[in-house]
């Protein structure tokens, strides 16, 4: 398994580098996205959606598991694979996984699962697993700071911009479908690569 990490300071780095990403995609990739309540798996996820050119509106599902997010034919990327988002966070096991039936979208997408780690390594033979870290000493989780928890509110259309902060993205490519990728060509200003384990 071999690590890179990034640096990102903004949702819109963050986007962008995940963008970047959706160049190096083909159908059939599995990606697993991690990291605490609000670090940016979603936004992440938005940037990976546009890079891969299917249709918008990827949003936190709160009661939806997965959503199928199509290709767009006049888009930047047509004949592409779709987008399958999947938020895990209530599914306890990787039984519940099963039930919605992700490998059929499989091989025919990039499919990529918020809170997927122990739950859906054991759909492909390789992976790449996000990590998305507030960078330490800027979690502000001070008094009156409220977490984002995804759950919406009067605040829900605060997300671009005022509330920018450091993120580190540690990305591990696991399996044969990542030997000879070089990721860092993301993000090639802040890129590092952490060496082979
Ligand atoms: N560098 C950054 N990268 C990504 N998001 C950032 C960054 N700085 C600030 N943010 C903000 O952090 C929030 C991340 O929310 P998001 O819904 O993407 O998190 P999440 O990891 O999907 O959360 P959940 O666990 O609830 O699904 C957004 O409001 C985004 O604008
Ligand atoms: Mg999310």
């Amino acid at each position: 398994m071999r690590t890179w990490e990034f640096a990102t300071g903004t949702a819109a780095q963050t986007q962008e580098l995940a963008g970047q990403l959706a160049q190096l995609l083909r159908a059939g990739d599995l990606i697993i996205l991690s990291g605490g309540l609000g670090a940016g798996k979603t936004t992440f996820t938005q940037g990976l959606g546009r890079g891969l050119g299917v249709r918008e509106g990827i949003i936190s599902p709160t009661f939806v598991l997965v959503r199928i997010h199509p290709n767009l034919p006049d888009g930047p990327n047509p004949g592409g694979p779709d987008l399958v988002h999947v938020d895990a966070y209530r599914l306890s096991s990787s039984g519940e996984i099963d039930d919605i039936d992700l490998e059929n979208t499989l091989d025919s997408s990039v499919t990529v699962v918020e809170w997927g780690v122990d739950r859906v390594e054991h759909l492909a033979e390789s992976r790449l697993d996000i990590e998305l870290l507030r960078a330490s000493g800027s979690a502000s989780a001070g008094p009156g700071h409220d977490p984002v928890d995804g759950t919406g509110g009067d605040s829900s259309f605060d997300v671009e911009g005022d509330d920018d902060e450091p993120r580190t993205l540690r990305l591990s490519a696991c399996g044969p479908r990542w030997h000879g990728v070089d990721f860092a060509v993301l993000g090639q200003t802040a890129s590092q690569e952490k060496g082979t384990t």
